[in-house]
């Protein structure tokens, strides 16, 4: 299977990389594509397309369970896509990732595997003002089954958490806390490592990182943030969709019940009791997104030879680009100032529907969200029903932000 990607050079050369992606050149509503979706889910290039296909046509297999030189050869791939996970979160084994759908299937794993077992009345969930609704709502269904309580650290109105807040919501009740790393609606990189030492000194809570948005821009060292678990979608690291990982140290995954039951997680089944199979398979019943799960690693490894420094290099600087040239705007308003940012802007405008918006700059050809991006405690906290989002990843331009500046110049003289 071909996983090497066509960029050699270790020079970021953004056309060269935009060659990459096939989808880039495609035309809406009669305009060239510019995709500012990237947080929703990011463009995939050739060489996952070509991974995915190649799967299919050449190999597709069951895994782990074959006679045969096919699924043999699929298992080591998966297991090769596992190895590329542990390297890129930088975890001790390879036995601590654990594939999932993405994040959502990740916080709903552990809030019923660990959450059952280990929470009780009384104990205590915490939480941030800017959780995506997926490390919500798995947390308020496991604390209603077991009586326990969830606390919320608040934030400042330019979108960062309150640590002095945060510390005084610490304490013995504090069973864990499930934290995004970076913000999908403002952007805001929380401060993990801190808010881990913090726990570890006054708790002994566990910690779980939603890495949604973080994965694709910051690098991930689990064992420095020393994190129990971090989660991470392939589809915003250029992956395909429906795959996901979870890290879990390997001293807490152990200790913790399986999640699904079915083939594959057992080592022996009776009608009287069954046992259950080693990490990471205790944790991975049925067969599995066998094709996404190898084209994970082709993504991995096209990111890798980039090098994620050089593509946060470049997102910050659009970042940087897209603030100033936006803040010209009459009446626009950022919703998320904090420092650091990864590459995302929610803007308002006075007197303008975000969705409106979204319309308008759809039919000029240009891909943004809008609305509460699934934080709908967040937009309340922050007095507003929604944003229109436009966030970056490595294939975009300084061109392209002009582009939509004007865009959203000529539809707000519509609009207003
Ligand atoms: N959570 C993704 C977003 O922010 C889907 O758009």
């Amino acid at each position: 299977m071909n996983t090497v990607s066509p960029i050699l050079d270790t020079k970021f050369d953004v056309d060269k990389i935009r060659q990459d992606f096939p989808i880039l050149t495609e035309i809406v509503h009669n305009k060239p594509l510019i995709y500012l979706d990237n947080a929703a889910t990011s463009q995939k290039p050739q060489v996952v397309l070509t991974a995915l296909d190649s799967y299919y046509r050449h190999q597709n297999a069951n895994i782990h369970r074959g006679a045969h030189y096919m699924a043999a050869k699929s298992t080591t791939d998966y297991e090769n896509s596992r190895e590329a996970i542990r390297q890129f979160l930088h975890a001790r084994f390879a036995e601590e990732i654990i594939f999932t759908r993405g994040v959502t299937e990740s916080v709903n794993l552990v809030a019923n595997a660990w959450g059952r077992v280990n929470l009780q009345s009384g104990d205590e969930i915490i939480l941030s003002a800017m959780e995506h609704h997926s490390n919500i709502v798995p947390w308020q269904l496991i604390a209603e089954e077991k009586g326990a309580t969830i606390k919320v650290i608040p934030i400042t109105d330019s979108g960062e958490l309150i640590m002095e807040e945060y510390e005084k919501l610490l304490s013995e009740k504090t069973k864990i806390i499930a934290i995004v790393h970076a913000s999908n609606a403002l952007g805001t990189i929380n401060p993990i490592a801190e808010i881990i030492r913090l726990a570890r000194q006054r708790t002994n809570a566990l910690v779980f990182v939603d890495g949604a948005q973080a994965g694709v821009h910051l690098e991930i060292d689990v064992q420095a943030l020393d994190c129990d678990f971090y989660a991470f979608s392939g589809h915003k690291v250029y992956a395909p969709t429906g795959i996901g990982a979870l890290y879990g140290k390997r001293e807490v995954l152990d200790k913790m019940r399986p999640y699904h039951g079915g083939g594959e997680m057992i080592k022996e089944v009776s009608f009287e009791k069954t046992t259950y199979n080693t990490l990471p398979h205790k944790f991975e019943a049925g067969t599995p997104n066998i094709a996404d799960g190898i084209a994970f690693k082709a993504a991995l490894d096209y990111v890798q030879q980039i090098g994620k420094a050089t593509i946060a290099h470049h997102e910050h600087d659009l970042l940087e680009y897209a603030t100033h040239k936006l803040l010209e705007i009459k009446g626009l308003r950022i919703i998320g100032t904090a420092t650091p940012k990864v590459s995302v802007i929610s803007f308002v405008v006075e007197g303008v529907h975000h969705s409106d918006i979204g319309t308008l700059l759809d039919t000029q050809g240009i891909a943004v969200r809008t609305g509460h991006h699934c934080t709908q405690p967040l937009m309340r906290r922050l007095g507003i029903a929604g944003t229109t989002r436009i966030s970056f990843a490595m294939y975009n331009t300084r061109a392209e932000v002009d582009s939509t500046v004007q865009a959203l110049q000529k539809s707000l003289k519509m609009l207003l």
